[in-house]
Formats: structure tokens, C-alpha cells, sequence
């Protein structure tokens, strides 16, 4: 890994609480690839009379130095990683032309759109562009730059709702998670393709921001809660990892397609098996991937209603090992329309007071696992970052507790640098002795 995220993380962020709470019950997924209109390319959004400025436009309510931010992410290079040696590696094993002619890498790694709708400024090799995210600028550049535009015109004329978080997790989910639509192979990992892996805050604050929280965003778009979009990103994360499961357990063949499963349940010491205690296991039989089941204990202990129950009962048998094929599709869709629901009950207004509830309950089932699998740890260590990030901006930890969360992230974060050397050991201590301080 060239760059790695858990070393961009800054503590003390403050984000405030959401004003606009109904926004995120919008329902327009339609990702921006899948909208019609001509996309303009980052030359057009970014040119230096645009958002490429070096100088802050007067009146402008956006940085308008957008471009230069983005030029130094990983999304500007996505591209290029197509041809950088690894890029080669991966396409060669899989006996596929190079990644830059083929839609299996194009889909992720550029704005990949057809030829009809490329502007004359496009270019494929601009990577994970403006538009990827922000829908194609044919449909409002003219319009988005009048004075009287505001947020919600600019909206209607087709630009993408990012800042609602429901919108915003499907989107970056649509590339940093095996779907449906846009399938990830188990074989791309074979071939040297890295984990892909996805905590929807950790990532948007790692973007880079491009934009600034302060009032006038807040008048325009409202802010979002760190611990909403947090929610939000697990609610849909669960829902596109159960589709896919299913699908892969619906029409396996021979072996099912992995890439939904826990890698680390395969990809271990042989000779350092893991010591199950749970008598219901069944040795030598992967499980699912569940990190993303575990947060949504924690998200169903904190809202309890009549469900929550049932909700963990069934997470904890899908935990388990896989194989019974028909079971399994049935807990699926159980759990799906538990979980679906858990998002429109979830107390919207009642965010920020959730923040300390929801650390107790992840770090209270995360002590109650047998076993932590790296998959597992590395999502309990970018969740409870973001919880206690968004709870402390907010002055809703006890006083004094910062030095204790400060200490035990960084030691989570150590065991965890990794994965091929995961300190188990480490990380379970440190979340034993944050239990006792909470
Ligand atoms: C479903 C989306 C998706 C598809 C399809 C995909 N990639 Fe990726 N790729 C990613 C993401 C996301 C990352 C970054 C993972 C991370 O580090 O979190 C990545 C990282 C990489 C990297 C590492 C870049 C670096 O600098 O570390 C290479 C190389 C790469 N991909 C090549 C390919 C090739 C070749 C293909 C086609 C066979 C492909 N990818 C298909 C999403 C995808
Ligand atoms: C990977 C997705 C992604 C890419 C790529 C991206 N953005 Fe954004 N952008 C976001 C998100 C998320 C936000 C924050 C939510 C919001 O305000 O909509 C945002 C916010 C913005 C804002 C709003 C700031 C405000 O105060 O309202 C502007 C302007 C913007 N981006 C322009 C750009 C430009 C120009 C580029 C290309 C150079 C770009 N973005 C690339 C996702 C992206
Ligand atoms: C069109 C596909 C696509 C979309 C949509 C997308 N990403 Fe990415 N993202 C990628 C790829 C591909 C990479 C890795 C690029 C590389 O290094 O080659 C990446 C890399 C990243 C990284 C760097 C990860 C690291 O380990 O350093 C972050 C952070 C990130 N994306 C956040 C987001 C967020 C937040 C969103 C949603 C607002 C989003 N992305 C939407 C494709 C996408
Ligand atoms: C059901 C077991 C199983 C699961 C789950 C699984 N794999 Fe594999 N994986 C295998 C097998 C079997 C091979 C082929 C090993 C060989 O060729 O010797 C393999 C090969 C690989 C390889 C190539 C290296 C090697 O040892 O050959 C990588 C990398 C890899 N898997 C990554 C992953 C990732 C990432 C995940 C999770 C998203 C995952 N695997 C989930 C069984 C699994």
C-alpha cells in the first residue's frame, strides 16, 4: 500500500449536527454514470478559470481551488494505476489486454462512460473525476455558475446530492465494495489486486476535503453528523454485501464467488490455526464478512425496539460459518428487511447524543467475539476513529476522556498497520481495557 489512510487521521475535527435531517430519506440513487448528459472532463470543471483557481474567487461560496486538491488523491491517479507495474501484474494474471482498455478495470478506476457521451475535453485518463461524483456537467455547467443558482436548482438540473449521506454512501460505495453491478472478483485479489475495504467516514474525510464545512455551507446544504453518515455508510455497506452474497450463493457453482466472504477465514497460518471456542463453529468452513454485522449489533443495542433482538439473534447465526446453502439465503433476507428498517427508525435528531452509546456497544460485542479477523479489526478501529472524532468535535465525551480514546486509537490503529502481521493480542487488550474505562 503506497499511501496509508490510517496515517491521514486527525483528531479533533468538528463537525455539527445536521440541520437538514430529512434530505437523506431522498430516494435518487442514480449514480452518475448512470445519468445521461455530456461529461466535460476535469479541464473543463478544473481549467484555472474555474475551479483550478489558485485565488479564492470574491463572493465565491466554494474554494474554487477544487482541482488543485483533487490532482493530489488517489482518484486523480486512478488511471494511471492501470499501467504502473502492479496495474500490469494484476491484468496479466488475469489474461485480460491492459487495464486501460478493458471496462473490468475502466469502471473503477476512470469515469467510465460511453463514447457518445464524452465531451470534447474528456479523457478516460483523468481517472475518478469531478463528474464520477458530481454527475455529468453538461446538465448544469451553464446554469451552475449564475448568481441566482442555488443548491437546490443546481440539484434539479442534475447535479448529484452528495452532501446527503444516503446518496453519498451508495455512490463511493459503488467502487469500494464488490456489487452487483459493478462486480469485484475474488480472481482480481488472486491476481495482486489489494483489499478493498470501505468505512464511509474514515473515507470522506480522507476525500481530500474539497470543500469547507462553515456557515455558509450550513445554510446552504446543511451539515451532516459524523456519526449519521457513519450509520448511514454501515446500513447500506450491510445491504450491498448481503445482495452480493446472495447472488454468489444463488448461482455458485463449483466454489462461489469469494470476494463477499471473510479473506481471512481462508487466508491464514495454517500451522497457527485460529482457537475457536464457540461450540457451534464448524472448523475449516469460511464465514462470512462481517464487519459491517458487527457494527450493526452495536446500531441495533443503541435504538432498541422489538426487532433489535431478532436482529442480533440472526446476525450472530450468520456469523457463523457457512454451509447450508437455503438457511443461509433465508437469514439473508431476513436480515436485509431488519436492517432496511433499522435505517428509517434510526431517531435522525437524536444523532449527537448517540455518539458515546454507540463507541460502549461496538467496543462491548467487539470483546464478545472469540475471534477478531483482521477484516473485522480494521473495521472496528475505522469505526470507533470516526465515532469518537465526530463525539469529541461535538464536546459530547466525558470530560477529560480524550487522552484515553487518543491512546487506545492509536494502539488499535498500531495492531492493525498490517495484515499481514495483525496483533490480535494487542488489539483485544486494548479494547479490554477501553471497556473498563468506559
Ligand atoms: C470495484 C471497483 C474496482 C475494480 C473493478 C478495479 N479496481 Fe483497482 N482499485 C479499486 C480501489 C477502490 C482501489 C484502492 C483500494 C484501497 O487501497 O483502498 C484500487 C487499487 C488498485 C491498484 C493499486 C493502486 C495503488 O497505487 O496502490 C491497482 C494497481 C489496481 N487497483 C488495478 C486494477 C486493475 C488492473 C483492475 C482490472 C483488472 C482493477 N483495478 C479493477 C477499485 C477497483
Ligand atoms: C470521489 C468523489 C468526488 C470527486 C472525485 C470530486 N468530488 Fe467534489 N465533493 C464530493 C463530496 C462527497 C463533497 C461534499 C459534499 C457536498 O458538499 O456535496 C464534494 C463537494 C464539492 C463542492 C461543494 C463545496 C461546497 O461548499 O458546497 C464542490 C464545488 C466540488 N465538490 C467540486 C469538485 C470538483 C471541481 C472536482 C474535480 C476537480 C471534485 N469536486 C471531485 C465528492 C467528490
Ligand atoms: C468511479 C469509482 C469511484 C468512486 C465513485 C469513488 N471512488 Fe474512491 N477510489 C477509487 C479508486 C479506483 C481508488 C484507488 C485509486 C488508485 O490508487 O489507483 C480510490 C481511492 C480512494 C481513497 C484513497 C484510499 C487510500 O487508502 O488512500 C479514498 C479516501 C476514497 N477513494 C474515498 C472515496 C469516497 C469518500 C467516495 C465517495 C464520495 C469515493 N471514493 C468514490 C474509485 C472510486
Ligand atoms: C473460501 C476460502 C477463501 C476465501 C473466503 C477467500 N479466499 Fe483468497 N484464495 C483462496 C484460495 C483457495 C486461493 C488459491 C490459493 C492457491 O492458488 O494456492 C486464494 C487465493 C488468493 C490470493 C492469491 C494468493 C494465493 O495465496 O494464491 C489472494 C491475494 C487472495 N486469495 C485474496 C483474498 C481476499 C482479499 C479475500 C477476501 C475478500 C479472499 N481471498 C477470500 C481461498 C479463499
Amino acid at each position: 500500500m503506497k499511501k496509508n489512510i490510517y496515517f491521514l487521521f486527525t483528531f479533533g475535527l468538528s463537525i455539527i449536527v445536521s440541520t437538514n435531517t430529512l434530505a437523506i430519506l431522498s430516494e435518487n440513487h442514480v449514480l452518475p454514470i448512470e445519468m445521461e448528459g455530456q461529461f466535460l472532463g476535469v479541464e473543463t470543471c478544473g481549467s484555472s478559470e474555474c475551479h483550478g483557481s489558485a485565488e479564492r474567487w470574491r463572493n465565491a461560496t466554494v474554494l474554487m481551488k477544487e482541482r488543485l486538491i483533487w490532482n493530489s488523491s488517489r482518484h486523480a491517479s486512478a488511471y494511471d494505476s492501470l499501467k504502473s507495474e502492479l496495474g500490469r501484474k494484476i491484468t496479466r494474471n488475469l489474461g485480460l489486454p491492459n487495464g486501460e482498455n478493458v471496462k473490468q478495470c475502466l469502471s473503477c478506476h476512470s469515469t467510465y462512460v460511453p463514447n457518445s457521451q464524452r465531451g470534447e475535453r474528456f479523457s478516460l485518463t483523468d481517472g475518478v473525476t469531478c463528474e464520477s461524483c458530481h454527475g455529468p456537467g453538461g446538465n448544469f455547467l451553464s446554469t451552475h455558475v449564475y448568481p441566482s443558482s442555488t443548491h437546490e436548482k443546481n440539484l434539479s438540473a442534475g447535479m448529484t446530492p452528495t452532501s446527503e449521506p444516503d446518496y453519498r454512501a451508495n455512490l463511493c460505495l459503488s467502487c469500494h465494495q464488490a456489487n452487483k453491478k459493478n462486480q469485484f472478483k475474488h480472481a482480481f485479489y488472486g491476481a495482486g489486486h489489494p483489499r478493498l475495504r470501505f468505512e464511509l467516514e474514515t473515507y470522506s474525510e480522507n476525500l481530500p476535503y474539497h470543500y469547507r464545512y462553515d456557515s455558509d455551507y450550513e445554510r446552504r446544504k446543511g451539515l451532516v453528523n459524523g456519526v449519521q453518515s457513519w450509520l448511514i455508510g454501515q446500513v447500506l455497506s450491510t445491504i450491498q454485501t448481503l445482495d452480493y452474497l446472495e447472488e454468489a450463493i444463488t448461482q455458485a457453482k463449483f466454489i462461489p464467488e469469494l470476494a463477499s466472504f471473510e479473506c481471512f477465514s481462508c487466508h491464514q497460518n495454517i500451522n497457527k490455526p485460529y482457537s475457536r471456542k464457540n461450540s457451534s463453529f464448524e472448523f475449516g468452513t469460511p464465514s462470512v464478512y462481517s464487519g459491517n454485522l458487527l457494527m450493526i449489533k452495536a446500531i441495533a443495542s443503541t435504538f432498541p425496539n422489538s426487532k433489535s433482538k431478532r436482529l442480533k439473534q440472526l446476525i450472530d447465526e450468520l456469523m457463523l460459518p457457512v454451509s447450508q446453502k437455503q438457511e443461509t439465503l433465508t437469514l439473508i433476507k431476513e436480515i436485509r428487511f431488519l436492517v432496511q428498517r433499522l435505517k428509517f427508525e434510526a431517531p435522525y435528531e437524536e444523532y449527537r447524543h448517540i455518539g458515546p452509546k454507540l463507541i460502549k456497544n461496538i467496543v462491548k460485542y467487539a470483546n464478545q467475539e472469540t475471534e477478531i479477523s483482521y477484516g473485522k479489526a480494521e473495521m472496528i478501529a475505522m469505526s470507533l476513529s470516526s465515532l469518537i472524532t465526530s463525539a469529541s468535535g461535538q464536546g459530547y465525551l466525558k470530560s477529560g476522556s480524550e487522552n484515553v480514546y487518543e491512546k487506545s486509537l492509536d494502539s488499535l490503529y498500531t495492531a492493525v498497520s498490517n495484515s499481514m502481521n495483525f496483533k490480535e493480542k494487542r488489539f483485544k487488550n486494548t479494547l479490554k481495557t477501553l471497556q473498563a474505562k468506559l
